[in-house]
């Protein structure tokens, strides 16, 4: 049996594939930092599509004079249970962007010892900034409200490093990840429009965010949309699963022991879709030793599932039984407008809209035509097997 990976793994040039166009694309993008242009970036894409394997690989590639960061929203999250906050967000953007710092020149690596400090005593919610903004030459103001502080601290950081490496920096490249997330704070708006007013006036940042969530969500609308934060200046684009003939390709690269039939290879293609999660997942539970038809694929898929699905098992634990309800409401009853799920569901239009806009920011559910559905074929495959299954769909 393949062992693929189904997380990121630690050594990423043994498991990725291709996404040569994808990374000369984002490439150029951030190129511009050499000539003091930056670039802001938001990638989208269904999840497990391979959107943040993709981008730590870009960071791996970009040359020495380009310093990257990398924070993952729902990394935050789940060690706090639930409650996100800007402060959190903050507090771990500062201690990635500080971490490149740690083996450049001498004048950086002093920096990178004071702002280390800073950020236990911030941890420890004391923020004093004298000691750390002196070092970085940034002036924090003498007020009472501590996140201002940090924020300004934060957002001025990786200018103010390129700045101070005298031409060796050109630039500092910042990810972050499941931005659909920040949907989740108080006013996401006011977050974003906090990036707006920083980014605007730093010829040298470039931030990407990415997350699973549709080109149309809520969420991208607040931060990119005609009314939202960056008002469309943001570069947008979308990571699509592979094509049939990567797949093959990909299959034939990394799993060469796995033979199928030309219609076992087209079967398969349908029921991953080309998402490297799924491909990755149903590989492990084949074998090397049969050749699989069109068939003996479908049969291993639905014996299999459970694996297959894997990623939804954790995700699914993180959802409200409210989000859940409306998921399952949806997979029973077909495409759905919005009178005809509010009828179905027992709570009230507000309440309603509240949860479809998070299950919408996660990329789940989706509208179009007027009508809500699932997204994706393989959380739809696997609730309905676990409910004919056990009679009851996953708590
Ligand atoms: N280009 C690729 N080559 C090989 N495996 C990939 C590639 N992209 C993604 N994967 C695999 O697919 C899975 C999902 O990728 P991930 O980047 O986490 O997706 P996303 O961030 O879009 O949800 C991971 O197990 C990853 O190892
Ligand atoms: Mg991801």
């Amino acid at each position: 049996m393949p062992i693929l990976p189904l997380g990121i793994p630690t050594d990423l040039d043994k498991y990725f594939y291709n996404r040569e166009k994808e990374l000369i694309t984002l490439n150029s993008f951030l190129n511009t930092l050499n000539y003091d242009v930056a670039n802001q970036i938001l990638v989208t894409g269904h999840r497990g599509v391979g959107k943040s394997f993709l981008l730590k690989k870009l960071l791996t590639e970009l040359p020495d004079n380009i310093l990257t960061a990398y924070i993952d929203i729902s990394k935050i999250f789940g060690i706090q249970k639930g409650k996100i906050t800007e402060e959190l967000i903050m507090n771990s953007l500062l201690e990635a962007m500080n971490e490149p710092l740690r083996e450049e020149m001498d004048d950086l690596t002093k920096a990178y010892d004071i702002v280390k400090d800073l950020i236990r005593k911030i941890r420890q919610k004391k923020f004093d900034f004298k000691e750390a903004g002196a070092a970085m030459g940034i002036a924090i103001p003498d007020i009472k409200d501590n996140y201002e502080k940090l924020s300004k601290f934060v957002m001025e950081f990786p200018q103010r490093v390129v700045e101070l490496s005298d031409g060796e920096i050109n630039g500092f490249v910042i990810v972050i990840d499941e931005f659909q997330l920040i949907g989740e704070l108080e006013s996401p708006e006011a977050f974003f429009w906090m990036f707006r007013s920083y980014t605007q006036e730093q010829d040298n940042v470039s931030y990407i965010f990415t997350g699973s969530t549709s080109s149309t969500s809520d969420i991208v609308g607040k931060i990119n949309g005609i009314k939202g934060a960056f008002g469309g200046r943001m570069t947008q684009y979308a990571v699509d699963p592979f094509t049939s003939e990567e797949t093959e390709g990909y299959l034939k690269e990394k799993v060469s022991e796995l033979k199928f039939t030309e219609s076992g290879l087209n079967r398969f293609y349908k029921c991953t879709g080309g998402y490297p999660a799924y491909i990755n997942s149903f590989c492990n539970t084949m074998s090397g030793d049969v050749e699989y038809d069109d068939k003996m694929v479908i049969e291993t898929f639905y014996e299999k599932i459970e694996q297959i699905a894997i990623m939804w098992t954790s995700i699914w634990a993180t959802l409200s039984d409210k989000e859940k309800d409306i998921i399952t409401t949806v997979i029973e009853n077909g495409p759905l407008s919005w009178s005809d799920l509010l009828a179905k569901v027992d709570f009230s239009n507000k309440t309603l809209a509240k949860y479809v806009n998070i299950i919408r920011n996660k990329g789940i559910l989706s509208h179009s035509d007027k009508k809500y559905m699932i997204d994706d074929h393989m959380l739809s495959a696997w609730l309905k097997y676990k409910k004919e299954q056990d009679g009851f769909y996953p708590p």
